[in-house]
């Protein structure tokens, strides 16, 4: 992952989420405390359209409980009075406007949750995105792809599943049950208190299964990023899979995590699917007895028919949300679960680009010194071991050495992508740390050993990262410092031709110039050129090298290369071995010094003499 190397963070800063048209929150109440308060704040701004919701909600269930209510009435002046035409008529009004209430009552109830529901998933989306920008270069090597993109999407998706559904459902269970039991006592006390005997039963029921469903929910929520991360590797990795012909071994292993989840997946359905009969059973045990007991008060002549017509309506109405509470305590599980995943990313330290306790006027000059560096990326595992060497602005300052000897480790620690571990860095005399990241990264351009290029097109790579509106011109020139505008005029649309995701269509030497012409447009004050040449046949190295030169000029820059042909010219060679600096100088020094150095030029210039008597055969045949 490639977000922070061209200091675009600050183009991400200068977005202020007030311009998004929703009300900031502070992501920290999210993080912390309760779960419900996080819920609670993650709706923030939006409270008014869920309170809206919930009125109305309030509302259909009043239009319904009276629907019952006028019923009953109804059918005890019928038995009283028989059928009087203008009673039949007011009371088909009335139902016509009771039932309209309803149904305008809930589709407001309906709109108002999924207004608060996608705005306040929306919102969250985009700090996750934002936070996940800012996360530091180790997060990003360490954490898997597949399993940030689950968490980004499916489990954002279960919170706003909750908000649209289940959040408005505890109003409405409240809401409903509330009226539906007074309606009730009005009718009878008794009965009213008889009917909600099982809420007990029902809670204890329903938190026996909270804990439960919660644990399998997590592992298949887990089980499901580990199939997304299989996926975006395997995709990723699609040339690879093909060219070793592993394609069986990838179905084989993707089969196994697949059925895994399926496993999991029917272990939490199995305890839904045991959860549900159970509670109904409860519930209907709980209609029927009641309904019994109401029967027998009629017989009893204590309600009349009418009366008791209106309770059984309501009653249905007043187990509906008795029933629903175990389905909201365990959707609230599974939210809390996804809320968790996703708070595990949130809680993760953002790289801190801005503070600094040095901001020079202007640009950088460029000199730089290392002062005994050590640097691990874990614990015991020496990696760079008393590196010092300094260099002068607009030098050049070559590396190399055998491969896994820490070079591009070396140069990862000057735009901070990781911090010295012990001695220190020196940027024109200031250590530098004292400089935010963000100006550190707006100063120092890198050609990554793997440059990274967006789907996109070629215009738009060549541009990316650069804060400034870029002339046509600009962007040819830099492209032909790279030596690639000749091949990009080859191809069709020229430099609006898109480039496939991770700039496929391209070969490896013309993405590393594109990458080369996307840096020399930053125009950095210090230029690091990963083994950016490594990929390009020797005629198109001599033309970059040309071009380099040039643009070297005026600038600090580190090159690292394997080639002793590419770096001959250089100000200063570091030779890397293990982690140490083990030789340093000129190349007119090291080539007389024996050494690695020495060993490298010697068996580089026996291969290019050999390659070059090979030429001068095939010539004379
Ligand atoms: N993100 C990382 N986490 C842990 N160890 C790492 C990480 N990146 C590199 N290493 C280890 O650090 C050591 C130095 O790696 P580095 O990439 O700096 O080598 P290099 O000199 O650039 O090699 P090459 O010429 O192959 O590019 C290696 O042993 C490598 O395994
Ligand atoms: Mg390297």
């Amino acid at each position: 992952m490639l977000f922070v190397v061209f200091a675009e963070n600050d183009r991400e800063e200068e977005m202020s989420f007030t311009e998004k048209s929703y009300k900031p929150i502070d992501i920290n109440k999210v993080i912390s405390g309760k779960k419900t308060s996080s819920l609670w704040h993650l709706m923030s701004g939006f409270h008014l359209h869920y309170l809206v919701a919930n009125l109305f909600t309030g509302l259909a269930a009043l239009a319904r409980t009276f629907i019952y209510l006028y019923l009953g009435g109804f059918v005890d002046r019928i038995l009283e009075q028989g059928v009087v035409g203008t009673d039949l008529i007011v009371s088909a009004l009335s139902f016509g406007g009771l039932i309209t209430l309803q149904a305008l009552s809930s589709f407001m109830s309906s709109w108002m949750a999924t207004f608060t529901a996608e705005n306040s998933t929306r919102r969250l989306r985009d700090y996750l995105f934002d936070h996940i920008q800012r996360l530091p270069y180790s997060y990003h090597s360490e954490a898997k792809t597949g399993d940030l993109l689950e968490r980004a999407t499916s489990d954002v998706d279960t919170i706003r599943r909750f908000f649209a559904d289940q959040a408005i459902g505890i109003g409405r269970i409240v809401m409903i049950f509330i009226i539906s039991f007074v309606a009730i006592s009005q009718i009878s006390l008794r009965l009213a208190l008889i009917s909600i005997i099982i809420i007990p039963i029902i809670l204890v029921v329903s938190m026996f299964f909270f804990k439960a469903l919660s644990k399998a929910y997590e592992a298949y929520q887990e089980q499901g990023a580990k199939i997304s991360t299989d996926l975006q590797e395997n995709l990723s990795g699609v040339r690879v899979v093909k060219a070793f012909a592993r394609q069986d071994y990838e179905i084989e292993k993707f089969d196994k995590d697949n059925k895994e989840k399926f496993r999991l997946g029917k272990k939490f359905i199995r305890m839904h699917s045991l959860f549900w009969p159970l509670t109904d059973i409860v519930c209907s045990a709980q209609t029927i007895a009641s309904s019994f007991i109401g029967a027998t008060m009629v017989f009893d002549n204590i309600m009349t028919l009418g009366q008791y017509l209106s309770f059984v309506g309501l009653l249905g109405w007043l187990i509906w949300p008795i029933r629903n509470l175990g389905r909201l305590i365990i959707a609230t599980s599974q939210t809390f679960v996804s809320l968790g995943r996703i708070s595990t990313i949130l809680k993760a330290d953002e790289e801190d680009m801005t503070s600094a306790t040095y901001q020079p006027e202007g640009n950088i000059q460029g000199q730089v010194k290392f002062d005994d560096v050590c640097f691990a990326y874990e614990k015991d595992q020496v990696v760079l071991e008393d590196v010092s060497f300094s260099c002068e602005a607009g030098e050049v300052v070559a590396l190399l050495g055998s491969t896994g000897s820490g070079k591009t480790s070396l140069v990862n620690l000057l735009p901070r992508f990781y911090d010295v571990t012990c001695g220190q860095i020196l940027l024109d005399g200031v250590n530098i740390n004292e400089y935010s990241r963000q100006f550190l990264r707006s100063q120092i351009g890198i050609v990554e050993q793997e440059p990274f290029l967006f789907s996109t097109s070629i215009r738009g790579n060549i541009t990316y990262g650069v804060h400034r509106e870029v002339s046509e011109e600009e962007i040819v020139m830099a492209a032909k410092e790279a030596a690639i505008h000749d091949v990009i005029l080859d191809f069709k649309n020229g430099y609006d031709t898109m480039v496939g995701e991770r700039g496929v269509t391209l070969s490896g030497g013309q993405k590393q110039r594109l990458a080369i012409a996307r840096t020399l447009l930053i125009n950095p004050r210090i230029l690091i050129m990963d083994d950016s040449t490594s990929s390009v046949d020797m005629e198109t190295e001599v033309q970059i090298r040309a071009a380099l030169e040039k643009l070297m000029m005026n600038r600090t820059t580190f090159i690292i290369a394997h080639r002793i042909q590419s770096i001959m010219n250089a100000d200063q060679i570091l030779v890397f071995d293990q982690g140490k600096i083990v030789q340093k100088g000129m190349h007119a020094e090291l080539v007389n010094q024996p050494g690695i150095y020495q060993d490298i030029y010697e068996i580089q210039a026996r291969i290019d003499s050999a390659l070059q008597e090979e030429i001068e055969r095939v010539d004379l045949l």
